[in-house]
């Protein structure tokens, strides 16, 4: 491990605010965004296209390994790749966000994925958000945040966003969806989400993405010396 980088991990269920926060702290410090759920989402359009559906444990275990993905920035941004194809344009469908929640239970999906992030982690200054950063990937992460809201707040920003977007939803539907992910995230054997015991919990249900920002700040510069970050 190379003392020379620093990486700061942000844990929590969806919904809760982990994108918004990681990516301005990244901005802010200088250090890359991962996301890794993207990773995950990458794995699933590669099982999608391969006819498997997401109760074929079996199927997904086998085709893990003919999936590469690869992470490039591009002014800043990170765009994920599947053998190749920049797929980050199409991770965000509701077939693509069920299919990595299951598969995402998989120890050999996880484990080809985990080695990537751990190798981004090894040669950058990273700010990396998902289920399992700071409590399995990078467990001497130097600072180590779990951020979760009520599932009906995380469920109404949901709908908001895609409304914003112009996409139909149903606020119910989003709900129950983000009730069934999170209780898969949860309740995997291997690498499931929990708050690591030295992470800071962050409640964001009340609190708006200012105030977050204010007190992940807090928690990366000390409460006093909060540097140039906006
Ligand atoms: O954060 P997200 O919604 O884009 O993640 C998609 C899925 O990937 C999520 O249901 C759980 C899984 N995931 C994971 O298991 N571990 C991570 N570190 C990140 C995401």
């Amino acid at each position: 491990m190379n003392d020379q980088v620093t990486a700061i991990a942000i844990d929590g269920p969806a919904g809760a605010g982990k994108s918004t926060i990681a990516k301005r702290v990244a901005k802010d410090l200088g250090y890359i965004y991962v996301d890794t759920g993207a990773m995950y989402r990458a794995m699933a359009i590669h099982f999608i296209r391969k006819g498997i559906s997401p109760e074929d444990t079996a199927g997904i275990e086998a085709n893990a390994e003919s999936a590469s993905v690869t992470i490039k920035y591009i002014n800043g941004e990170q765009r994920v790749y599947l053998n190749d194809e920049d797929v980050t344009a199409i991770l965000r469908t509701p077939e693509v966000s069920n299919m990595a929640s299951v598969s995402s239970a998989v120890p050999k999906v996880r484990l080809k994925l985990v080695e990537l992030q751990r190798e981004l982690a090894r040669t950058n200054n990273v700010v990396m958000d998902g289920r399992d950063i700071g409590s399995y990937v990078l467990p001497d992460a130097r600072i180590k945040i779990y951020m979760t809201a009520g599932i009906k707040e995380r469920a109404k920003r949901r709908y908001n966003e895609m409304l914003e977007k112009g996409q139909e939803c149903d606020l119910a539907q989003i709900e129950k969806e983000i009730e069934e992910r999170d209780y898969r995230d949860m309740h995997r054997d291997f690498a499931p989400l929990v708050q690591a015991p030295d992470a800071t919990l962050i409640d964001t249900s009340t609190m708006s993405i200012e105030e977050v920002a204010e007190t992940v700040k807090n928690l990366v510069y000390g409460p006093i010396n909060y540097g140039s970050w906006q």
